[in-house]
């Protein structure tokens, strides 16, 4: 692994803590997690954690130390013979030191006691509070051990920062390497939704498309789906969060599939929606060119300085005319955006940030402004249209559910689609389903 820019996250890092006063971070990694009994889910490790180790055991904790030395020191669990017999390697502390260019690190049994030694006569802690109650006590307990020391000359840290607001706005812009991995991950998924697309047929169930997709993902060496694949046929395309995949495709009925995998922990997110029988019928066709030309407008507002809503008020004028040319809606298309009624049929926002995290790190707003794009930032445009059944709405539109989302990274020009493989035309969808 090239450990580079995670040293180099890790050194920006203290240089900002530095700048703001100095003080000690601590930054801990997920925890194995029980699923049931003594069964696990699969381990991921905490994003931030990975985003500045690379290192990938559970019970591991970074420490940096923004003092002129400006250290990174790691806690992680000890060589175990025994225990690698039955769940595998791990580096322990005197090989993780080398292989991930610390500056030292420790047993992870050690931590508690060091932390208060690291504390004392530090101005402030860099800790994200209340994510986690064990580890918030287990911190305070730290401090309190310091402050305990008082008469001794011990002076325990007097300000508390928030380490992952820091990070946030550092996660928000990729680097090189970050967009390499996100580039891989749209790449695979964009390919498992081509084969979904070549796969799916009247009479095949939701879950077999879904095998499809956890089939490609992991053999082209995806760790994992993003977050859990929507693969929802007719009706169900109209349940924003669909997961049970359990219901047979019909004939008729359009398939709305949002799924994406990580790579190395960055995560693709797209959807596509299409015919189960390969041919887009009437009313499919309209409001699906309907989502698709606003997902265009959306796309063509993604520039450098333009406001992260610019894509999403795009898409709403786009949808807000079309169903009121459809007749879904009624009034000027003014009125429609004023009221806010086309929320009935588009309820949710047009994007988000994309990176570790599905729904990436990073504040959306300034102050009273919702924040400025800029190049290395990587966003989603995910416009939809869901029709639910109602007596005011003509029923060939009933249960029509369309979202189209692609992801982007905003670059000089304007933006990049990283998702571009996948077909959205109607003509390409179907003639790759003909095949
Ligand atoms: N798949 C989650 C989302 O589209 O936001
Ligand atoms: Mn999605
Ligand atoms: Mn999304």
């Amino acid at each position: 692994m090239d450990t580079a820019p995670f040293r180099q996250r890790r050194l920006l890092l203290l240089e900002q803590m530095q700048k703001a006063g100095g003080g000690v971070a601590v930054i801990p990694t997920s925890p194995e997690r029980v699923r049931n009994r003594d069964t696990t889910f699969p381990y991921r490790a905490d994003s931030y954690f990975h985003y500045l180790t690379g290192f990938p055991e559970p019970e591991a904790i970074l420490v940096l130390i923004a003092d002129s030395a400006a250290q990174s020191l790691l806690f992680c669990r000890d060589k175990d013979v025994e225990k690698e017999i039955w769940d595998g390697f791990r580096y322990g502390p005197d090989d993780a030191k080398d292989a991930f260019g610390f500056d030292a690190a420790h047993s992870i049994r050690e931590f508690d006691t060091k932390l208060a030694e690291l504390l004392a006569d530090q101005p402030a802690l860099w800790y994200s509070l209340g994510h986690d109650a064990a580890w918030d006590t287990r911190i305070a307990t730290a401090l309190n051990a310091v402050r305990a020391q008082a008469r001794a000359g011990k002076r325990a840290p007097t300000i508390i920062h928030d380490v992952r607001a820091t990070l946030d706005e550092m996660r928000l812009v990729k680097g090189s390497h970050e967009i390499a991995l996100m580039r891989k991950a749209a790449q695979i998924a964009g390919a498992a939704h081509r084969r979904a697309m070549q796969f799916t047929a009247p009479g095949k169930y939701e879950h077999e498309v879904e095998a499809e997709f956890l089939h490609e993902f992991r053999r082209q060496g995806s760790q994992a789906p993003s977050y859990s694949p929507i693969v929802a046929g007719g009706a169900n395309a109209c349940v924003l969060h669909y997961v049970d995949n359990n219901r047979l495709l019909q004939d008729g009925d359009l398939l709305l599939i949002d799924a994406g995998c990580e790579v190395d922990g960055y995560a693709s997110d797209i959807t596509r929606t299409f015919p189960v029988n390969g041919k887009f019928g009437g009313p499919q066709a309209d409001i699906y060119e309907l989502v698709l030309g606003a997902q265009t407008a959306a796309i063509t507002a993604i520039k450098p300085s333009a406001s992260f809503l610019a894509p999403h008020d795009a898409a709403v004028r786009v949808l807000a005319q079309g169903l009121i040319d459809l007749k879904l809606l009624e009034g000027s298309l003014d009125g429609v955006i004023e009221t806010a009624s086309y929320k009935r049929f588009y309820m949710h926002r047009t994007g988000h940030w994309l990176g570790l995290d599905v729904h990436d790190a990073g504040e959306y707003r300034h102050g009273d402004d919702w924040r400025k794009l800029v190049p290395g930032m990587t966003l989603t445009v995910e416009p939809g249209c869901y029709i639910r059944p109602a007596e005011d709405v003509r029923e060939v539109f009933w249960n029509i559910g369309v979202r189209i989302e692609d992801d982007a990274l905003v670059t000089a020009e304007g933006c990049e689609i990283l998702t571009i493989e996948t077909p959205k035309k109607i003509a390409d969808i179907e003639a790759l389903m003909k095949k």
